[in-house]
């Protein structure tokens, strides 16, 4: 950013006052795909921030997005080209990181992008199905926020037929040691002999789906993500990828607690209301 009148460029204190072109610190770094823009004002006030090679501690703080140079943790935040929303068909045996040290396959090695996206949560390496990426961190964070409830579909196919009380207790919630589930949808799937089910769950807790199961003494064969939301994974291959369409997107964001002003803007949400 040019300082305003006034500043000392290189000794930290950079002017707060709006001018033209210039963002808010942390809206740029949720620009850049970091971060939501709340957990962007933490990595200020921890001091991780740099603009110009002076840290930033103020959270009033504007940046030219052309002129400045912006690091966080030492490496230079760029903002994203554009914003991408793809929908995986996760297979078997992939991991959902970054990397792997082990040498594992990774969905990031199923994702052909220019530009880097995220995965939003994971999935157990054995489970398959619809894992949605993304290099918007605010939408990624508010989706994985508990306050929304995003629903998740899961088909789970199990060792034996499950037990008509059993039904009734995936639904009203089991007890794990993390806390009892929310209530749930669960049926049974045709012709699945009643070792199908489908299971919709309103939470995301890690190994949430597994987890109930085995706690009812149920053993989980196979779990397949068939849907997030309204993105399901129908046409796409095991591996492939396809990009979000506009009403997905819409849609998601809607259930994300997104305003109409800022679904129509195009803007991201800086902070999750109560
Ligand atoms: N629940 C699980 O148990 N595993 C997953 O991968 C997703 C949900």
């Amino acid at each position: 950013m040019k300082p305003a009148k006034g500043d000392r460029a290189g000794k930290g204190t950079r002017s707060t006052a709006p001018a033209q072109g210039q963002i808010r610190i942390n809206r740029f770094l949720s620009m850049c795909g970091i971060t939501s823009r709340r957990k962007a004002e933490e990595l200020v006030l921890l001091g991780k921030v740099e603009i110009n090679h002076a840290v930033v501690r103020d959270l009033a703080t504007r940046v030219d997005p052309v002129r400045d140079r912006v690091f966080v943790g030492g490496t230079q935040a760029l903002p994203v080209e554009g914003l991408l929303y793809l929908v995986l068909n996760k297979p078997k045996d992939s991991i959902t990181t970054l990397s792997d040290e082990r040498g594992r396959t990774t969905v990031m090695s199923m994702v052909r992008s220019r530009q880097r996206v995220y995965p939003v949560g994971r999935l157990d390496r054995n489970t398959t199905g619809v894992l949605l990426l993304t290099n918007d961190g605010n939408f990624a964070h508010r989706l994985m926020h508990p306050k929304f409830n995003v629903p998740k579909s899961y088909k789970v196919s199990c060792d034996r037929a499950l037990a008509r009380a059993d039904l009734a207790l995936l639904r009203g919630g089991i007890a794990l040691p993390d806390g009892r589930t929310a209530p749930a949808e669960v049926e049974l799937i045709p012709q699945g002999r009643g070792k199908e089910i489908g299971i919709t769950i309103h939470e995301g807790r890690n190994r949430q789906v597994r987890r109930m199961f085995e706690t009812l003494g149920y053993e989980v064969l196979k779990l397949d993500r068939v849907a997030y939301g309204p993105v399901t994974k129908v046409g796409l291959a095991r591996g492939g990828t396809r990009s979000l369409t506009r009403s997905e997107i819409r849609s998601l964001k809607e259930m994300a607690g997104y305003t109409e002003e800022e679904l129509l803007s195009g803007r991201s949400p800086g902070h999750i209301p109560r």
